[in-house]
């Protein structure tokens, strides 16, 4: 096999990885290692992997407890450990531009971070990627931490103590009607909006579209603090933009980078990309 080649891909954050298979054989060193690289630059991109969803479950696991879907979970009431992200369809016909579907998806064009309206948040996101359009469909990524370290001594400090409500019903009926039943699974909760890495210590903050006020603060003065906080991650400089290959395999530490996908036409393209998420640790109120 050949060896191992590491590439930065921004100057906050991002890791491309050549040279190692992650089948069945990955040994338990190359896990930890590949925990290793999570913790240190939030996101891992594996090219040339081409993993089904067997491939990609199993692999899902060695990095943890796979996140059930929310979707089929709230509205269904099913266990489900994939999303599909896209508009090709299991029977391989596709979702033109003004289909429910595809409309509901243009939620995730949004700065977010994956699950931040789940009591315990996802840790990762793992993409594997079958069909890509010619034109449009990147994903962009921020690095939330690397936002934290460039703020004020007394910015940190008006931030420490500060719980947020994140709520999905608020950020996803800006762009389609959530089906009561997952709207119900799906109530606000609250979250810290300063985390730390627990194995090297790096604080970021936590914000993104289901982010909808500030516990204890007023609607206006709320939503001033976390669309300051957002604009000052996302400003085009500190964006990495993922531009997916068919086969790709990526992970994203969903604890402290945000992204949004950038659209594309799906009247004219075929897009598919089968995502599994693996849970946190725990709620960040207890972190
Ligand atoms: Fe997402």
């Amino acid at each position: 096999m050949s060896p191992i080649e590491l590439e930065n891909l921004h100057k906050d954050f991002g890791l491309k990885v050549t040279g190692i298979e992650l089948n069945d054989s990955l040994s338990q060193d190359k896990i930890l290692q590949i925990k290793e690289w999570i913790d240190d630059y939030s996101l891992v991109v594996f090219p040339r992997q081409h993993l089904n969803d067997e491939a990609h479950l199993e692999f899902t696991r060695k990095l943890g407890e796979p996140e059930p879907n929310h979707v089929s979970l709230g509205r269904d009431g099913v266990v489900n450990y994939f999303g599909t992200i896209g508009n090709v369809q299991p029977d391989g016909t596709v979702n033109g531009n003004s289909h429910k579907q595809t409309r509901f998806l243009t939620g995730n064009n949004m700065w977010h971070s994956d699950s931040s309206f789940r009591k315990v948040p996802s840790f990762v996101s793992i993409m594997s990627v079958y069909e890509v359009p010619k034109q449009g469909g990147e994903t962009e990524y921020v690095s939330a931490r690397a936002a934290y370290s460039r703020l004020s001594d007394e910015t940190r400090k008006l931030i420490e103590p500060l719980e947020v409500i994140h709520d999905y019903v608020f950020s996803r009926s800006k762009v389609a009607e959530v089906d009561p039943a997952h709207a119900a699974s799906l109530p606000p909760i609250n979250q810290k909006l300063v985390r730390k890495n627990p194995n090297n210590n790096l604080k970021n903050y936590y914000v993104g579209s289901h982010a909808r006020s500030i516990a204890g603060w007023t609607e206006k003065a709320g939503r001033e603090l976390l669309d300051d906080l957002l604009a000052k991650a996302t400003k085009s400089e500190h964006i990495y933009t993922q531009n997916w290959r068919s086969g790709d395999l990526v992970i994203w530490d969903n604890r402290c980078l945000l992204h949004r996908g950038t659209g594309y036409d799906a009247d004219k393209y075929r897009r598919l990309m089968r995502q599994t998420r693996v849970c946190g640790s725990g709620p960040t109120l207890a972190e």
